[in-house]
C-alpha cells in the first residue's frame, strides 16, 4: 500500500449491450456510490458509452474505453478518436492490451502514438503491458516488459508521465484463473517503476501501477498490500456488479 492514489478499473472486454449496461451501473453506482477512498473505472465497450455516460454522470465511478485511434479525425473506417471519447464523458482509456497486441497485431509504435494522442485529448491512458509464458519460463518477464514501457512511452515531459497509468498484466494470467503471486506482481512493478524512473526521474514515485490477470474479490487485498501495486485492472470479475463491488470494497482493505 502506497500514498498513491489507488485505483480499480474494470475491463468489460466484449460484453454487456445498452440494457445490461444501464442495469449494472444502477446497480453498482447503488452499492459504491459513496466510496471516494479509490478511484473506480468502469472501461466499457463503444457501444455502451453513451448509456453510461447518463447513468454515472456526476457519479464517483469515472468512464473508460478500450481502445482507440491516434488522429483526431478523418479517413479511418471503423476507428475512434480521442475526441469522440472525451464527448462521451471518458476520463480513462485503455492503450495496448495484450489481446490487442496478439490478435489485432497493435505495436509499440502504434501504441506509443495512442498514448501521446491520449494525452493530448486530456484523457489518462492505462498503458497495459506485460509478458507471455515463454518470456517468463525463459527468465525475460523483467526484459519484456521493460521494453514495452521504454518503447511506449518515448519522449512525454514529466507533466504528461504524471498523468499515465501502466498496468502489469502478464498474458499467462488473464483470464486463466492463474494470478501471479502478490510477490512476483510486486517484484515486475517494481522493475516498471525504475523503468518509468530511468526516463522521467522521481516523477516514476507518483504514477500508479496496476496489476491485471484473474484478479477476484479474494486475492485483491494480498495484491493491493504490495508497495508498488496501486490496484487492479479486473477482466471477468468485473462483469458482475454486486461481485465487483465486494472487490472494490476488499481492495479498501
Ligand atoms: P481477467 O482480465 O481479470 O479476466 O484475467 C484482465 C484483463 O485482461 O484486463
Amino acid at each position: 500500500m502506497s500514498n498513491r492514489r489507488q485505483i480499480i478499473a474494470g475491463n468489460w472486454k466484449m460484453h454487456k449491450d445498452n440494457g445490461e449496461a444501464r442495469d449494472y451501473a444502477a446497480k453498482f453506482l447503488e452499492l459504491v456510490g459513496e466510496i471516494t477512498e479509490l478511484d473506480m473505472v468502469i472501461c466499457a465497450p463503444f457501444t455502451a458509452l453513451s448509456v453510461l455516460k447518463d447513468e454515472l454522470e456526476e457519479s464517483v465511478v469515472h468512464l473508460g474505453a478500450q481502445n482507440m485511434f491516434w488522429t483526431g479525425e478523418g479517413a479511418y473506417t471503423g476507428e475512434i478518436s480521442p475526441r469522440m471519447l472525451t464527448d462521451m464523458a471518458c476520463t480513462y482509456v485503455i492503450i495496448g492490451h495484450s489481446e490487442r497486441r496478439e490478435i489485432l497485431h497493435e505495436t509499440d509504435e502504434m501504441i506509443a502514438k495512442k498514448v501521446k494522442a491520449a494525452l493530448n485529448a486530456g484523457l489518462k491512458p492505462i498503458l497495459c503491458v506485460g509478458e507471455n509464458l515463454n518470456q517468463r519460463e525463459d527468465g525475460r518477464a523483467l526484459a519484456t516488459v521493460r521494453g514495452q514501457v521504454e518503447r511506449d512511452l518515448p519522449d512525454l515531459s514529466p507533466e504528461e508521465l504524471r498523468r499515465v497509468v501502466i498496468a502489469y498484466e502478464p498474458i499467462w494470467a488473464i483470464g486463466t484463473g492463474r494470478t501471479a503471486s502478490s510477490a512476483d506482481a510486486q517484484e515486475m512493478c517494481a522493475g516498471i517503476r525504475s523503468t518509468v524512473a530511468g526516463i522521467a526521474g522521481v516523477v516514476a514515485e507518483e504514477i500508479p501501477i496496476l496489476y491485471g490477470g484473474s484478479v477476484k474479490e479474494g486475492n485483491i487485498q494480498e495484491l493491493m498490500a504490495e508497495t508498488d501495486i496501486d490496484g487492479a485492472l479486473v477482466g471477468g470479475a468485473s462483469l458482475d456488479a454486486e461481485g465487483f463491488a465486494r472487490l472494490v470494497r476488499n481492495a479498501l482493505g
